[in-house]
């Protein structure tokens, strides 16, 4: 223990997965950082992710600065609320009503429960390997790194707990299922047959890289769900606004009963909506007990709302996205390239503005397993290095809008150094 701030940390996702050190940061702005110590880095971590627009975007900052103005009004509406939701409606295809929470995990055990109360069930299918953030009901199969390796698919996976002081009465609740596997999918909802109230996936795994549903799986494992009278939860908290407005569910068609949207959404600011279908979100509205419970003294708070109102002001520019697209596109291209004329196997896998790349391999990275047989080793020394180098890559890896071709051609040209020094 050092100094009063145990660890000198408030969150354990801080530490470096490759250095095993947490940064210190005086300065955030575009794609850069600058830390206490004067270092400056070319950002590729964004922030967990959270924001499409770079740090301290100026419309951000000028709609925070102006809602500050207001006061931190904390326990009132103020009408942002129903402007952000309407944004929300109009963007997201799933979204006919919202409600807004503060971070993703609460989004994600308050939309447990809203299933619960809404099926009258009590079994939640959880991806095996999919983060969904730290309730206790998320930290079952949390990762490549907690997914049951026993398991050769078409059946439920074995619970793999990734914190102790989960209560077994937890435990018992949550099955987690592997992805992309629908036979599993079909097996499992046998199994809890009536018992099951909701799915909940990642529909693009970021959190492990870049992994994506195989062809139709998101529309086959909805059909099966709702056979079985389930509700489909899409956690979008990372992959909300990294494809486009309309979320990964517009770009692959399918349309999930209930949405989570955080990061992006408001570029960094804690917030979070549960956007969903106005049957299945209605049970917010049943008074209590028979209801379901939500709220907080931060949820739909001020000034994650104003930032979200400008941020998706922002997205929904026609030019945004096709302009942040192909300079990311370019720049996977680019860095692919860059590998390929390197000693150092590497693999770019890249959808929107987020990326995975899986050092140790050129082919192409479809599971977990596949991510196990990686060498550890070797990935820690590469990232460490490109940290060195000036280029910080942490657990997301992002392209933001405020990335420039210069930023990019340098982070080519850095990382480039290090995979000819290390392999
Ligand atoms: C898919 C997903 N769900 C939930 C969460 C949890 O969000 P928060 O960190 O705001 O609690 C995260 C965070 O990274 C996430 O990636």
């Amino acid at each position: 223990m050092t100094g009063a701030l145990l660890g000198g940390i408030s969150s354990q996702f801080r530490v470096n997965p490759f250095t095993g050190q947490h940064l210190e940061v005086a300065r955030a702005n575009g794609a850069k950082i600058l830390t206490t110590g004067g270092r400056e880095f070319i950002d590729m971590f964004m922030a967990h992710g959270s924001t499409v627009l770079g740090h301290a975007n100026p419309d951000v900052f000028g709609a925070i600065r102006e809602i500050l103005d207001a006061g931190v009004i904390v326990g009132y509406e103020t009408g942002l609320g129903e402007e952000v939701a309407e944004q929300i409606v109009e963007f997201v295809p799933s979204a006919e009503a919202v409600r807004f929470v503060a971070s993703g995990s609460e989004a994600v055990s308050t939309t447990m429960r809203l299933c619960r109360a809404h099926t009258d069930r009590e079994i939640i299918l959880k991806i095996d390997g999919h983060f969904n953030g730290g309730s206790d009901y998320a930290v079952i199969n949390s990762m490549w790194t907690n997914t049951d390796s026993s398991n050769p698919g078409g059946r439920p996976s074995r619970p793999i707990l990734s914190s102790n002081g989960v209560p077994q009465a937890v435990v018992d609740t949550v099955v987690p299922v592997p992805w992309n596997d629908i036979p599993a999918l079909e097996a499992t909802l046998e199994m809890y047959r009536d018992r099951v109230a909701a799915v909940i996936m990642v529909p693009i795994d970021y959190n492990n890289g870049c992994i994506v549903p195989s062809d139709g799986y998101l529309a086959q494992a909805q059909e099966l769900v709702h056979n079985a009278g389930g509700i489909v939860v899409f956690d979008e908290v990372l992959s909300g606004f990294k494809t486009g407005l309309g979320c990964a569910q517009e770009l692959y068609g399918v349309t999930p009963d209930i949405t989570l949207l955080s990061k992006a959404l408001s570029s960094g600011v804690p917030l979070s909506a549960i956007a969903g279908c106005a049957d299945v979100m209605s049970t917010f509205m049943v008074p209590l007990p028979k209801g379901a419970l939500q709220g907080g003294t931060y949820a739909g708070n001020i000034i994650g709302l104003a930032a979200a109102k400008a941020t998706l002001g922002v997205l929904s520019k026609p030019d945004f996205y096709p302009q942040m697209q192909s300079r990311a596109d370019r720049f996977y291209g680019e860095l692919q390239a860059m590998f390929d004329a390197s000693p150092l196997p590497a693999r770019v896998q890249a959808l929107g503005c987020m990326f995975g790349l899986y050092i140790g391999t050129r082919d192409p990275v479809t599971s977990y397993q596949e991510i196990r047989a990686l060498d550890r080793e070797l990935n820690k020394r590469f990232f460490a290095g490109c940290i060195e180098e000036g280029v910080y890559f942490h657990t997301d890896f992002s392209v933001s809008a405020a990335h420039s071709e210069e930023n990019l051609a340098q982070v080519i040209e850095r990382m480039g150094k290090v995979a000819s020094q290390i392999h």
